[in-house]
This record gives C-alpha cells, structure tokens and sequence, in this order.
C-alpha cells in the first residue's frame, strides 16, 4: 500500500527556491558503502581518553572496567563500526609495552603534543582491545613509526594477535588475556610529513616497506590490512610518491587527513562564529569532494584495478577551543554547522565508496567535532553524534547514484552546491537518501521520482534548529536531536518536500 498522501500546510520562515528533481539511478551500480565509513578515533589527547571515556575503575561515575558504561551504551547504539587508537600525533610517542601489566607498575609518559600532561598508561592495549570487543567495533591500532623500532611495532602484533607460544604471547596470556584479538587493522604512523617524523614521502616510503615486512598474519584468521600514513588536504605529490614506491603486497590502504579550518592562525569560536564563518566553514568542507577526486585519480593512475583503499582516519571541525580550557586539549563545542559537515562529509563518502572504504571523525569524545561532550557525570550528545546515528542505516548498504542539479548556496558574491545527497539500498531493500541543505538563509524544494519503486511506507527524519549556532549543553541537553519530519507530500508518484535551510534529512522508503 503506498502512503497517503500528507500535505502539510508549512510556517516557513524561510524563501523557498525552484524545485530540484533528485532522481536516483537504481541499478546502476554494485558498490556497496563500508560500515567502516562510520568509524572513529579515540587518541591519548585531552580529555578524550582520561576523564573522556576512561574514568577509572574506583570512579563513582557508573563504568565497565573504568570506561563509562553511558558512553559505551550512546557508541554501541550510533553502531560504531570502528575505532581508531591511540592516536594521531601521540601514537608516535607511544611505547605499547608503557601499558600493559600491572597497573601500579606501569611508567608514567608526558604527553609532549597535547598539553604537556603526564600520564599513567593506565589506559593500554587490554583496556582498548576490550573495550572494542564491549562496543562490538573493530580495533584500528595506529603503530609507533616516528620514535619506535621495527622490533617493537612486531612485538605488539604478535603480542595481540599470536595464538601459539612465543614470547609476546606468553606475555600477554600473563597478562590476563588467553586468546588473541586478532586485530586486522593497522596504521604504520601517522602525519609522517608532520609530527610522525617530519619525513619526506620518499624516506617515509622506504621506511614504510621495511616495517610492512616484518608484519605477520600471526593469527592466520584474517589478513592483516596495514594503512600507509597519508596526504593531508590537496597534497598530491605525497599519494603518488607512496603509490608510486610502495609495493603493492606491503599495502591496503593509504591515508588521508583533511580537517574543515577556516585558516590554522585564526580558526574562531566554535559556537558563536558568524554568518561568514559558517559559509568559509562550508567552503573548506566541501573541498573533500575534491580531495578525494583527486587523489583517487592519482591512485587510479597505480592501481587501476583499485586494490588500493583510501581512507580518511581524520577530518572533522576545528575551532578554538572552549575559553578557558586548556589549549592543548581542544576541547570544541558542536553546532549545527558541525551537524552540516557531518551531514555532507558523509554523503561525499558513500559517494565515493568505491575507494574510499574507512572514515574516522576526529574524535569520538571531548576533542574536536566530538560526537560526546562529557562534564563530570554529565554527558550530551552533539548534533554530530545524531548525524552519525541517522546515517547508520548506510552502513554496508549498496550505492544508489544520483542525478540532480544543485541549487547554489551563495555568501558576499561566492557560492556553493547548496545540497548535498547519498543514497543507497539494504539488503532487504529498503531504500534511505540523506539529504543536507548547508544554506543558512533558504529551504530548497526537492521532488523524488518514485515510480520505479515498490514501496510500503515513507518516512522522513530531521535534525534541523533555528540558529546555525544551535547546539547542545550539560543544562539544556535535547536542544538539537532526531525528530520526525512530516512536511512532505506525494503527489503523482513524486516525493515532494522543502529541505528547511541548515538541516539535515533522512528519507525512508520501506520495500514493499
Ligand atoms: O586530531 C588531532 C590531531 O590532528 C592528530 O593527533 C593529528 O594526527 C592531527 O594533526
């Protein structure tokens, strides 16, 4: 039974533009969005780790082996898929053998890039991989490059994924755990041409190649999937230096980091930014698209039969931190503006799928575009996070392509595509397109040809709030959330709607 048909009489405060027809080209493609699009990263910055998720287990704050039960409920139900540690900069500072034992016998480490803190490791590999086993998620261990040795990066492999008797094994079955973890991804260093070293691309390749070699699939249950540390932003001539070098049985997947700052010296508030803050933030989120086009272009150019993934393991916002907070901790609030990047970010990966097969917002809680805020025992959840939850139903789902003329976003004589979309198919056939309207001033009216489709039911989700600087807090935490959305009709198997300015919708069409 197709739905009725609703029309909503709409108060909208906003000028609606010409109606864009987004038709979908179901059919036309076999490629399926990684679930690991979706994932995260949790680095040893701030208070992500420490006070974030890990709050010790005498802690009054209700936890699981010290890891706060509240975050691992609000991460479990986002279905995180993945989660990157322990860093960023820091894993190149990190030595794994510092973190495992007996706690009280554990050294202590300065955390030298973020905020000079000394640290108590007593958050190591155990606490991580189990937590990563509570969260039903896959572990992605970013390794130790810029200051470890080839010795020390194998140990740890073999420490967490060797089942037989040899000496890391042993030591870890002391340790407590019995069977390995079997962990499939890994990061040999990170920001190589930056904190991870300061190399070269060529220098970094080489050294890339003699750490690649000693890897070994110790547990032989699944092949180890090792991820070159990438570009960042339009760095070109990085990618092809690693594809061009690196041979291709040593690699899975090359990096890239790219993070929406308006400019390094003066990156403004994260909260009360302006209306020219928010169109520039814009700017640099969409340059992804380009990013991403052009350094699989350059891949493809290698690696032809697209053996190779690209995976972005860090983007998101950045901003000043919070006044008053520590600036080595970047702690940022998170807006409605951050609910757009999420909401286009994504939609530019699932549109590029075909490569771009892994994703890690920067980070999962209390730095950057957190999709948790935590103060005390007091948690929220950012718009970020409810992005991340209404987009869930993409994971591992198949591409649907698109066809659709954007209608332009336009600021002080520049613009933008105001829309963004992806859209895809689960395997019962359910069909979900996400849809972003980043204009901060008009609704935009879509129409969605139906007539190919056998439908049961449609429905609409939104995150949508009247300022651009809406967002969450500890006082009034539910400001900005998932609520339905019914100003749709259809009419003449059309699926017609105004996408609100600055929102971000999910379209449900149940199969029949
Ligand atoms: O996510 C914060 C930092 O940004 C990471 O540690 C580093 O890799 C990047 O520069």
């Amino acid at each position: 039974m197709k739905s009725k048909a609703i029309l909503i009489t709409l108060s909208l405060c906003f000028v609606v533009n010409a109606q864009t027809e987004i038709k979908l080209q179901l059919g036309s493609s076999d490629i399926q969005i990684s679930k690991h699009i979706y994932g995260h990263f949790a680095e040893h910055l701030g208070r992500c780790i420490y006070g974030g998720f890990y709050v010790g287990e005498e802690s009054e704050i209700p936890n699981l082996n010290g890891v706060r039960t509240d975050i691992i409920s609000a991460l479990k139900e986002m279905k995180i898929p993945n989660l990157r540690w322990p860093g960023g900069c820091f894993a190149d500072t990190y030595h794994w053998k510092d973190g495992v034992g007996p706690k009280q016998d554990r050294p202590t480490i300065v955390n030298q890039w973020w905020g000079g803190v000394t640290e108590d490791n007593s958050f190591g590999t155990h606490d991580f991989l189990n937590l990563c086993e509570v969260l039903e998620t896959e572990p992605y261990i970013s390794g130790n490059i810029g200051s470890g040795t080839v010795r020390e990066f194998a140990d740890w492999l073999q420490y967490v994924n060797h089942d037989g008797v040899s000496p890391m094994a042993d030591l870890r079955r002391k340790n407590g755990r019995k069977k390995p973890w079997d962990v499939r991804y890994w990061g040999l260093g990170n920001e190589a041409w930056g904190c991870g070293g300061h190399m070269t691309a060529e220098y970094y390749t080489d050294l890339y190649r003699q750490y690649a070699t000693y890897m070994t699939d110790w547990s032989n249950s699944q092949k180890l999937y090792r991820v070159a540390s990438g570009a960042s932003d339009g760095d070109y001539r990085w990618t092809e230096v690693l594809m061009k070098n690196i041979p291709k049985n040593l690699i899975e997947a090359v990096a890239l980091h790219s993070y929406s700052v308006i400019d390094w010296g003066n990156k403004g508030p994260a909260a009360d930014f302006s209306e020219k803050q928010y169109f520039q933030t814009m700017q640099r989120a969409h340059m992804m698209d380009e990013y991403i086009t052009k350094h699989v272009a350059i891949m493809d150019e290698y690696d032809p039969e697209r053996k190779i993934d690209l995976i972005v393991d860090e983007w998101g916002g950045w901003y000043n931190v919070e006044p008053g907070t520590n600036p080595g901790f970047l702690y940022q609030q998170n807006t409605i503006r951050d609910a757009m990047i999420a909401g286009m970010t994504l939609n530019i990966f699932n549109n590029h799928a075909q490569r771009v097969t892994m994703a890690n917002l920067a980070q999962a809680v209390n730095v950057l575009q957190a999709v948790i805020l935590t103060e005390g025992e007091k948690l929220i959840l950012t718009p970020t996070y409810h992005v991340m939850k209404m987009y869930a139903v993409h994971q591992d789902a198949m591409l649907i392509p698109l066809n659709f003329k954007t209608p332009q976003f336009s600021f002080e004589g520049q613009s933008l595509p105001a829309l963004s979309v992806s859209a895809s198919q689960n395997t019962s056939g359910d069909i979900h397109i996400s849809l972003v309207n980043i204009d901060s001033q008009k609704a935009h009216a879509v129409s969605i040809p139906l007539e190919d489709i056998k439908y049961n039911k449609v429905s609409i989700e939104a995150i949508h709030s009247p300022e651009i600087q809406d967002h969450n807090t500890f006082d009034a935490p539910h400001k900005v959330g998932i609520k339905m959305f019914t100003e749709y009709y259809i009419k003449k198997d059309q699926l017609q709607l105004e996408i609100p300015a600055h929102s971000v919708l999910l379209v449900k069409i149940e199969a029949n």
